[in-house]
């Protein structure tokens, strides 16, 4: 029996076909902070072969031109921007640089963090210092350059959306005894962009967050003695995550039709119970 509204029936085949396409980013440029290893590479080189024109910034640049021209030799494009985002001005002048030299911004990935656990009594407190400055203002200072052309992007380009993607953690959703500031860093992010998720939807800027649990990669090796003690003692055991398993969640925010704002997305091994 025909459809009794076929145009309806059309519509709705339509749309779920929709859905579960994946989307290519080409004409498409994206911002990744921390590109220089783990999670941020594995990220910048995803959107790379979907197409999207990358910058690349951290503060390891032998390392970012490396990827560079991985990327570049895969047929993709992608700029170099070293950058300390803990310092304001750098971090204004990565968002300048992108939109200058690579003519727009649709999407922004704010990466870079680090991890620095241990007791809260007798810490060092240059280590709080560290966590604050990176995880916190760094990612407020590319948030708040990089807002401007992704509204503007959502407004005037074809597809009429972007992306700002912040990394937390299963740290920004569950508090630890040894994980202080790290935990008090990344349930910042979370209200963040939360709230701001509320501010620009509307205008579909999609604010997103994703929460990895223990990825396998550099973010380890910053720990002194005391925090390598609480990692050791909750993932030794364990299959960790790889920085492409993240990479994957990130690629598939990015890629939803405009319509559709994946708003959060939590990430553990599977043998990760807490
Ligand atoms: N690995 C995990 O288990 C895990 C779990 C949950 C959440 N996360 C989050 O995932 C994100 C990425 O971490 P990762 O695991 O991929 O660790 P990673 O390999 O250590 O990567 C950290 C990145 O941040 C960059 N960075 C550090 N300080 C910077 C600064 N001042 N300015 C600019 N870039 C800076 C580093 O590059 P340079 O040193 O070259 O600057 C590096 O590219 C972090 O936000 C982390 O909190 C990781």
């Amino acid at each position: 029996m025909a459809h009794p509204l076929p145009g309806l029936a059309f519509e709705r085949a339509r749309r779920f076909t929709t859905v579960g396409m994946t989307e290519r980013l080409d004409a498409t440029v994206a911002l990744v902070t921390g590109a220089s290893s783990g999670i941020g590479e594995a990220t910048a080189r995803a959107l790379a072969a979907r197409g999207a024109a990358v910058a690349l910034a951290a503060r390891r640049k032998d390392r970012l031109d490396t990827l560079a021209k991985e990327i570049g030799e895969a047929g993709g494009r992608a700029l170099v921007i070293q950058a300390d985002v803990t310092d304001r001005d750098q971090a204004v002048a990565a968002v300048t640089r992108t939109v200058e030299e690579l003519g727009r911004l649709d999407t922004v990935v704010n990466n870079a963090g680090v991890m620095l656990l241990g007791p809260i009594v007798d810490a060092p407190v240059e280590e709080w210092d560290r966590m604050v400055g990176l995880n916190v203002q760094g990612l407020l200072y590319v948030a708040h350059a990089a807002l401007p052309h992704l509204l503007d992007a959502a407004e005037s380009s074809g597809r009429r959306v972007a992306d700002l993607v912040n990394i937390s953690s299963v740290a920004g959703r569950v508090a630890r005894s040894g994980s202080g500031v790290y935990n008090l860093t990344k349930h910042g992010v979370g209200a963040f962009s939360e709230s701001l998720r509320q501010e620009v939807t509307g205008r579909h800027v999609r604010v997103s967050l994703v929460e990895p649990g223990a990825v396998d990669t550099e973010l380890r090796t910053h720990l002194g003695p005391a925090g390598r003690e609480v990692v050791e003692r909750r993932f030794s055991a364990i299959e960790v995550l790889q920085a492409p398993d993240i990479a994957d969640a990130v690629e598939y925010i990015v890629t939803r039709p405009r319509h559709v704002a994946v708003n959060e997305i939590l990430i553990r091994p599977t043998e990760q119970e807490g």
